[in-house]
């Protein structure tokens, strides 16, 4: 049985046979309307979510698949003290397959080592978010026809960014990948991301302008400043509106440079970009479900 905690828990290889599987769902829906008949995915969200929760269960309804869960710790028996592990071990039962988002880093991993059914890590605090890393790589390789040869921008909250951290180290295994982190400096990527970049000479630099920045990018990946983790409600206010992307700032980009971001998007892209055709940030959203149903079918190990 496998589980996915981070992107890396697949090998290269293995993501391309993902997306090849997500490009052929997206083209064949019909195909696979029944390939879950019978299965049933559990999401335990004990954080908010949007995309991730019912990209999740879109994904498992449009395979003939049926859902349950929760979305909020407060309305599970979390709220009367039960652990991840004890949940897991009460999901097996009812489940074939979850999908777990928690606000404590690493808590996925707790529920994978005593669960009977495949764990999806659907966000772990600051830490990882492998399956918008798939959503993420799956736009690239679409829009951009490959995963190697280009400059990306990472811009906004690169400390507690989880989509960032995961991104960054699934980018890591392509050839040619140069970073460029745009970040205040409370809010610069962790040390340990920047020591493992330069352990294998992958090439990176750290500026605080974007407007400087953005012209030599290929792909500008924006993030919001993830007020849920800041200790103190000042230094929040203070950062949030660091990096405004706008009109203005996308005419000193490249004409064919992609501007993505996982979403929910708050301030630091402003509407008036959402027309311009480099903004992908909404097709990201349709790919993110095509890939979690090949995700699904991956780990249930079901071909069709
Ligand atoms: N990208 C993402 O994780 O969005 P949600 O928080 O809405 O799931």
């Amino acid at each position: 049985m496998r589980h996915l905690m981070k992107p890396l828990d697949f090998s290269v290889e293995e993501l391309e046979q993902l997306f090849d599987l997500a490009d052929d769902i997206q083209k064949n829906r019909a195909k696979y309307a029944h390939a879950c008949d019978g299965k049933i995915l559990a999401t335990c969200f004990y954080e908010p979510s949007t995309r991730t929760r019912l990209s999740f269960e879109s994904a498992m309804l449009s395979l003939g698949g049926q859902v349950l869960g929760f979305a909020s710790a407060d309305s599970s028996s979390a709220a009367k003290g039960e652990s991840v592990a004890d949940t897991i071990r009460t999901v097996s039962c009812f489940a074939d397959i979850c999908a777990m988002r928690h606000p404590k880093e690493g808590a996925p991993m707790v529920a994978a080592s005593k669960s009977r059914i495949p764990v999806i890590n659907a966000g772990d605090g600051g830490h990882e978010h492998p399956t918008q890393t798939l959503t993420d790589l799956l736009t690239i390789r679409t829009l951009k026809g490959r995963l190697n040869n280009f400059t990306i921008g990472f811009c906004g909250d690169l400390k507690f960014g989880r989509t960032v951290h995961s991104l960054v180290h699934a980018l890591m295994r392509y050839d040619n990948i140069r970073f460029v982190f745009i970040s205040p400096e409370e809010l610069r990527i962790p040390s340990y991301v920047r020591e493992e970049l330069k352990d294998q000479n992958i090439p990176f630099e750290e500026v605080i302008d974007l407007e400087a920045a953005i012209g030599d990018l290929d792909l500008l990946y924006m993030t919001r400043v993830q007020r849920e983790r800041f200790f103190n409600e000042e230094d929040y206010v203070r950062l949030k509106d660091f990096y405004i992307l706008t009109k203005a700032k996308m005419k000193k980009a490249r004409p064919d440079m992609l501007v993505l971001h996982p979403l929910p998007r708050v301030n630091e892209i402003s509407v008036e970009v959402d027309d311009d055709p480099r903004a992908v940030y909404f097709d990201q959203v349709q790919y993110g479900r095509y890939v979690r149903m090949a995700l699904i079918l991956t780990l249930l190990e079901i071909q069709v």
